[in-house]
């Protein structure tokens, strides 16, 4: 297609965005595409989403759109591509839309180190007790500084556990190798590659039972599938130490919610650090309330960088589309 034919395919293709951009994305998109664009801050309705699946050829979707069979069914139509704004994509029925003809895309690479330095952050505000004390002085409760004041965890030189040693697996046993000395092992259904393996200096822990009981804290980074639903549920927290902790920044429900408020509460492991939940953006009560839980709400990507990159992914994705190219980042 020559560079005029290509842009003239382009705008007249049938885009719509469903939730805010970032502004330069939001720029590109009107500017290339004539996108409609989604201008509140919130998800868009069951309702708005059947019609744009049913309108448009291309949907810009992200995380907090339910695209379940009954969704993608009743808004088949013309959309023929998913793009979908982020990396994960437990949140589309990926079966029906094959059935139904429709690919789908997302952004893995955009949001790995972002979401690696803030799983960083978990684990340093689990074990050091940031929740407390960040309360203590918001509540003009502390009394001063004590040899025995909120005494946590050394987190330099601990062991530990990933499960799933994918991209931000990887980028956070880097993290952990190079500037905390600590030991890292993974657990996977499969052994990585040697590659990553060396470039990120964990060892392979076959069984995941084994690595929850070695580990000081265990970080979750494995995709929601039927696989890993409730993969860490009563169980496997039983097979943890009581002085470790639980990190997810991966999805919700890899984790037994109701199970992890129990071990917290009856001290089956010391404390967790959540960027995910189960039902978002419902928390439960406990673990909003709970001392030893440090949570955050799914803030992951949430840098500006991440969000034009993850952005900026998306419309590479729909460019090749409308070109008629392979899809750079198709989710099979
Ligand atoms: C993703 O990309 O799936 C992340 O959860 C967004 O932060």
């Amino acid at each position: 297609m020559t560079a005029t034919a290509e842009a003239v395919a382009q705008s007249h293709a049938s885009v719509v965005v469903t939730s805010r951009l970032p502004d330069s994305v939001e720029r590109t998109l009107a500017r290339d595409y004539h996108a409609r664009l989604f201008d509140r801050d919130d998800p868009m309705s069951a309702e708005a989403l059947r019609e744009a699946l049913a309108g448009h050829e291309v949907v810009l979707c992200t995380l907090t759109d339910r695209l379940d069979r009954a969704m993608l069914t009743a808004g088949a139509g013309r959309v023929r591509l998913l793009a979908n704004f982020g990396a994960g994509t437990n949140h589309i029925d990926l079966g029906a839309a094959r059935d139904l003809g429709i690919r789908v895309t997302n952004t893995p690479g955009a949001l790995t180190e972002d979401t690696a330095d803030l799983t960083m952050l978990l684990i340093l505000a689990a074990a050091r007790r940031a929740r407390e004390g960040d309360a203590e002085v918001r509540e003009r409760r502390w009394r001063g500084w004590r040899p025995t004041h909120l005494l946590g965890t050394r987190v330099s030189g601990a062991t530990l556990g990933i499960v799933g040693l994918g991209r931000i697996g990887q980028a956070v046993a880097r993290r952990a190798a190079a500037g905390f000395g600590m030991t890292v092992r993974y657990h996977g259904r499969r052994r990585a590659s040697a590659e990553a393996e060396a470039a990120s200096g964990a060892t392979f822990a076959p069984e995941l039972e084994q690595l929850l009981h070695e580990c000081d804290i265990v970080s979750l980074h494995c995709p929601a599938t039927p696989e890993t639903h409730h993969l860490i549920g009563a169980p496997a927290l039983r097979c943890m130490r009581r002085d470790a902790f639980l990190i997810n920044t991966a999805r919700g429900d890899v984790v037994h919610e109701d199970a992890l408020i129990a071990a917290l509460q009856d001290g089956t492991i010391a404390g967790a650090g959540l960027d995910v939940f189960e039902r978002e953006p419902e928390i439960p009560e406990a673990l909003r309330t709970l001392p030893n839980v440090f949570a955050l709400p799914h803030l992951g990507s949430a840098t500006r960088a991440s969000r034009v990159a993850m952005g900026e992914c998306a419309v590479r994705n729909i460019a090749a589309y409308l070109r008629g190219e392979p899809l750079p980042d198709r989710v099979p």
